[in-house]
């Protein structure tokens, strides 16, 4: 018997993304694309543009516009093959927030009172946050469970709603008596891949840091890249030969970090290269590496930004692949709820 694989995962269309999105995402999910090729399993992927969750804190019309597009644009341009893969806009399936409003009646607020991530981003204006950040865990749920997915590559901080999404499947399939909903595994990213700020090493790079010299963009000209390497926090001693000595110098770890990453190489074996050198010689080195994995990346986004028809013929065709799926579960759900079926 075949066992049908699923996997799903998105991106929030906030700002453009950084090489910690591509490194810590989206170049993981391009290698889980071609393992699911070789593999006689069958491999659905939906890669998503989750523009749903990035309302959950206030967002400019044009801008949140522009960064849909550019994000779907980055699938594409690093490799997401839409042979291969569903890119789709999250808002185009309507089912997301009619599924998320569903398993937002069944998710007991002390399970959301919990987030860590609600935490962070509210702060010390819980009080003025708005419902939907509050619920963001529901309508994530509702992004995974609508596809029947099996795996969820996602980075650590995710790593808890996507335990709330099983918890959620799990009570559901419990409370109706049925096996509605597959229980998603979460696939986490290893430590390797994280990329912190460049300001900040304890930091993850983020797209809403205020200040741009703690990330990379994948849009950023070469002469930024070059400006923020330069510019990048760093320690003054020598690189190591060995990563057990870069626990306590985390911005040195980050940028081996990027150098590693970017040349598919373990940190161990990049260390092998500059062992021995000081900032002042590797920095350079370091420009190089990402400036050449980084340009073709750029060109490809303007291309299919400058004329977006065909980014629009693959958003549709992706949304209606996704569309079929989520349709068939939606109905599921609601039949085993007890709504009424239109009858047409
Ligand atoms: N919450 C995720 C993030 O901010 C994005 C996301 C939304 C997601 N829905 C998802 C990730 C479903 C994986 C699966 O990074």
């Amino acid at each position: 018997m075949t066992q049908q694989t699923r996997i799903f995962s998105g991106i929030q269309p906030t700002n453009n993304l950084t090489v910690g999105n591509y490194l810590g995402a989206i170049k993981n999910w391009v290698s889980l694309q071609s393992q699911g090729q070789s593999n006689e399993n069958q491999v659905e992927n939906l890669f998503c543009i989750v523009d749903l969750h990035a309302i959950t804190v206030p967002q400019d019309p044009t801008l949140l516009h522009k960064a849909t597009l550019e994000t779907a644009a980055t699938y594409l341009a690093s490799g997401i093959n839409p042979k291969q893969s569903s890119i789709f806009i999250q808002s185009h399936v309507r089912a997301h927030t009619e599924l998320a409003w569903l398993l937002s009646c069944m998710t007991p607020m002390g399970w959301l009172n919990r987030m860590t991530q609600f935490k962070d981003k509210a702060g010390k204006n819980r009080e003025k946050a708005g419902l939907g950040l509050y619920a963001y865990p529901t309508l994530m749920a509702a992004d995974i469970l609508l596809y029947q997915t099996t795996h969820v590559p996602v980075g650590d901080d995710q790593k808890q709603h996507v335990e709330m999404t099983r918890d959620l499947a799990q009570s559901f399939n419990h409370h109706y008596n049925e096996d509605t909903f597959t229980i998603p595994e979460p696939v986490i990213q290893g430590e390797a891949k994280r990329i912190m700020s460049l300001r900040d090493g304890t930091k993850k790079m983020s797209k809403s840091d205020p200040s741009g010299f703690s990330r990379i963009h994948l849009t950023d000209s070469p002469e930024d890249i070059a400006q923020k390497i330069k510019k990048a926090k760093t320690d003054l001693a020598p690189l190591p030969d060995s990563i057990v000595e870069l626990e306590d110098r985390p911005e040195a770890k980050n940028l081996i970090t990027l150098y590693a990453a970017f040349q598919n190489m373990t940190i161990d074996s990049a260390l092998k290269n500059v062992a021995g050198q000081n900032f002042a010689s590797f920095k350079p080195q370091l420009t190089e590496v990402i400036i050449s994995a980084l340009t073709p990346i750029r060109e490809n986004i303007a291309t299919y930004m400058n004329d977006q028809s065909e980014l629009m013929d693959i958003l549709n065709n992706g949304s209606e692949k996704a569309s079929h799926i989520a349709e068939k579960t939606i109905n599921d759900v609601k039949e085993t709820m007890g709504f009424v079926k239109e009858n047409n």
